[in-house]
């Protein structure tokens, strides 16, 4: 299917962050057959990231606090220059501000087929989260992304907002092509033997199955609010959560947490497949649909 002028041979897709960044894994997750791959959020300068603990598992998912760890736009390049994918290779990319975001764009246009900006990340100090609750901010970073580079602009969005759909509409204001819904909520956890917060960073981003209505929420009201296609992320693990993502706007969908079972990919797409030719549906049918049968 065609989404953003690129051809995606199935709608499930690799999220930021979750498997690395090497060439080798990108090969791996596409022979797995994801329909495409995002990779962890590239930075200006190498960056180290925060002191142990920065992943806590939880009973009902997963609260990390990586510090945006990341070996600088330069070394990327030169792991990703040589990769041919038959997928589309997404990068994402964050920096301070507009001035900082050109520079990677520009840096990586030439080597992969879509950047995602991560205006989004809720424990990254000024980079992320903080920029992404401004629509100023984010129209601007838009704008200035937009205008120097000639690939498909994504901009994923926090849900630590009092209302992503005005966030949403200054991406889509500033050119966007798309918008990515939704990054880790803020949130925290105590080791009450120790008597203190688990991660050193005290603050962290919950992902995985809880987080999953509040990112059909924010899909369901960015897709009915915007006319640019929606990546819906956020405790996907089954066809159905998929299948559910798809009918409240989203035209792909990402895997983050579950992506730990490298399976999910072809059973998620395979499953999504099934359930439309048992429906006598194609995709494009069922996108958007349960915000129309109210
Ligand atoms: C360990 C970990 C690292 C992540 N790193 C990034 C990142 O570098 N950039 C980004 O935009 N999102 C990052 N995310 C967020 C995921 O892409 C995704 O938006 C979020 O986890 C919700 O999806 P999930 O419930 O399927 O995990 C990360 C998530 C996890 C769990």
């Amino acid at each position: 299917m065609r989404v953003f002028e690129l051809e995606f041979p199935n709608p499930v897709l690799l999220a930021s962050g979750v498997l690395g960044i090497s060439s080798y894994l990108f090969k791996r997750i596409e022979k797995l057959g994801a329909g495409g791959i995002v990779t962890k959020s590239i930075g200006i300068l190498p960056k180290k990231g925060y002191e142990n603990p920065t992943i806590v598992e939880l009973d009902y998912g997963m609260l990390n606090a990586m510090g945006l760890p990341n070996p600088g736009v330069d070394y990327f390049l030169e792991e990703i220059k040589d990769v041919s994918l038959k997928i589309p290779l997404i990068v994402s990319i964050f920096g301070k501000n507009s001035e900082e975001f050109v520079k990677i764009a520009k840096k990586l246009e030439n080597y992969c087929d879509a950047l995602e900006l991560n205006l989004s990340c809720p424990h990254a100090e000024s980079y992320g989260m903080a920029i992404g609750q401004d629509e100023k901010i984010v129209y601007k970073i838009t704008k200035d992304v937009k205008k120097s580079v000639e690939i498909p602009v994504i901009v994923k969005l926090t849900p630590n907002v009092d209302d992503i759909v005005r966030i949403a509409r200054s991406a889509e204001n500033g050119g966007a092509d798309g918008i990515t819904a939704i990054n880790t909520l803020k949130a925290l956890a105590v080791d009450i033997n120790m008597e203190k917060p688990i991660l050193k960073n005290v603050y962290g981003g919950l992902s995985g199955r809880c987080i999953k209505p509040v990112a059909l929420r924010c899909v369901y009201d960015i897709y009915k609010n915007v006319k640019i296609p929606v990546i819906g992320v956020g405790g996907i693990a089954s066809p159905e959560d998929a299948i559910e993502f798809i009918m409240c706007g989203a035209s792909l969908v990402g895997i983050g947490s579950a992506a730990r079972d490298l399976n999910v990919f072809k059973d998620i797409s395979e499953g999504v497949e099934n359930f439309l030719k048992k429906k006598n549906y194609t995709l494009k049918n069922i996108i958007g649909k349960a915000t129309k049968n109210i």
